[in-house]
């Protein structure tokens, strides 16, 4: 199994759309519904993040097939209340590996190479978030090196 990883292009971003918001919809808790524009939405937000140059974004295809991305940026961290010195830090908003490739690796490969990119771009840090309650994430960003630190809790009303 050939797997390439490489920086995004824009003949990208339809199957980055399809696959993310796939995702959207079976991860969505039951107090959150996607809206009615979703496709218009993802569709203009993906081609405004294609265009800015601190977005970070690479695909995975094996043997030519798209099987997988992941999505982030660099950006400069500032606290709130505003005490701490200002730092610049990677964020992943989105990793994704298309089902019937996931467990050979596709997802670490993804990570390793927007570390480089986020490192290359002098970031001193890298964070994400992932659902906790979710083994393949959970594993995945584990085995990258990755350990939760502040934690987002939630509380259904
Ligand atoms: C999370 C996800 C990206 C993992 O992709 P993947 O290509 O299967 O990951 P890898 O094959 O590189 O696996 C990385 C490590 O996690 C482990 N792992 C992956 N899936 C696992 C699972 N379901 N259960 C247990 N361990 C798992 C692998 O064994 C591997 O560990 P190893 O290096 O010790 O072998 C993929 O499952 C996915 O796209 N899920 C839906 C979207 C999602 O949850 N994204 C994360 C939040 S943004």
């Amino acid at each position: 199994m050939g797997i390439r990883c490489r920086v995004w292009k824009s003949k990208d971003l339809s199957p980055i759309q399809n696959a993310w918001l796939e995702y959207c919809r079976t991860a969505a808790r039951s107090d959150m519904r996607l809206r009615e524009d979703a496709d218009k939405t993802m569709r203009q937000w993906l081609a405004k993040r294609f265009q800015q140059r601190n977005t970070v974004g690479f695909v995975a295809e094996v043997d030519g097939v798209f099987a997988g991305f992941i999505l982030g940026r660099i950006d400069d961290w500032e606290s709130i209340p505003p005490v701490i010195e200002a730092r610049r830090i990677g964020i992943v908003d989105a990793l994704y590996v298309v089902e019937n490739f996931r467990k050979q690796g596709v997802g670490g490969l993804l990570i390793e190479r927007a570390t480089q990119a986020m490192k290359d771009g002098n970031a001193v840090a890298i964070e994400t978030i992932y659902d906790a309650w979710n083994d393949a994430s959970i594993q995945t960003w584990q085995r990258a090196g990755f350990a939760p630190w502040m934690v987002h809790a939630y509380r259904m009303l």
